[in-house]
């Protein structure tokens, strides 16, 4: 039986409200599928603009199998590339983030533009034509200050997530934002098992007393769970009569959504005494009970 219709098999097995089965979970095959058929394939939020402060400024990420270089040309646009030279191969940028004012394969030093057109090409004959040798490009799009990077030959449609996001990203004017701090956190798990985790709070009061001191783990609170509660639908008259879009909205075909959330009664921020962390606000809203703004994809 191929994966494919091995996890089909599974999926009719399954039972409403309960776990998927354990191969979901484990199965190598299944793990490839999952890849292929959602993770090279959708648009993926990779970094904020912002990272990248200059022309030169680039940033590597990787997805399954793909490297990706990140990299703001000399027209301080924004472009994705695969992370291999067209030579023979190589990584091109081994750093997990640098500056650099062209790309320079170390192997043979053949030198791409920012925007990945070949620029150099040492000793390869008169009849090689080096503009069918750029760097092969990475779907890549700027909504307001968030880079989204596709793996796809042809990427599905940005603009519907684009226009239903847009109103709610805008006051926070992003573009202009500063990385103050960064980390990364590496599950050692299937991803099926980090999102089913961010999809249920059953877990929070038992696990994250931190997270429970300003963010309400009532699924109705979040307004996409039964009937709107008085102080949430209070809570986005509020933000909306001061011009910030803040309603629970989807897109179409259900895979995008957003909304601003209030946290718990009282609380500014994700912070342990519920107090803004910073005095400076991050764009245009400067309620401090404004909440959270969350954004969802499905796959
Ligand atoms: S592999 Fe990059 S220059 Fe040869």
């Amino acid at each position: 039986m191929s994966a494919r219709n091995y996890m089909l098999a599974l999926l009719n097995q399954q039972r409403s409200g309960h776990s998927l089965a354990q191969p979901f979970y484990g199965d190598p095959d299944i793990f490839r599928l999952d890849m292929e058929q959602i993770w090279y394939r959708e648009w993926l939020f990779a970094i904020p603009a912002c990272e990248l402060t200059k022309p030169g400024s680039y940033v590597t990420h990787k997805v399954g199998d793909y490297r990706v270089i990140i990299v703001r040309g000399a027209d301080n646009m924004i472009r994705a590339f695969h992370n291999t030279c067209r030579h023979r191969g190589s990584v091109i940028c081994k750093a997990a983030k640098g500056n650099a004012p062209k790309l320079v394969c170390p192997y043979h030093q053949w030198t791409y533009e920012l925007d990945g057109k070949l620029l150099w090409a040492r000793d390869m004959g008169a009849d090689f034509d080096a503009t069918q040798h750029g760097l092969k490009p990475v779907h890549c799009r700027e909504l307001s200050g968030l880079i989204y990077i596709c793996l796809a030959n042809d990427a599905p449609d940005f603009d519907a997530y684009a226009d239903l996001v847009k109103p709610y990203l805008a006051p926070h004017d992003l573009s202009n934002a500063k990385v103050a701090h960064e980390s990364s956190i590496i599950e050692s798990g299937n991803w099926k098992l980090v999102w089913e985790n961010n999809r249920e709070c059953y877990h929070c009061s038992g696990n994250h007393p931190s997270l429970c001191r300003t963010f309400p783990e009532d699924p109705t609170v979040s307004g996409v769970e039964g009937e709107i509660p008085l102080q949430l639908q209070s809570h986005f008259e509020r933000m909306e009569a001061q011009g910030f879009p803040s309603r629970f909205k989807m897109s179409e075909n259900m895979q995008y959504r957003v909304t601003r959330m209030p946290l718990l009664e009282g609380a500014e921020s994700y912070t342990m005494d519920g107090k803004i962390a910073v005095n400076k606000f991050l764009g245009r809203i400067a309620d401090k009970s404004a909440g959270t703004l969350l954004k969802f994809h499905y796959p």
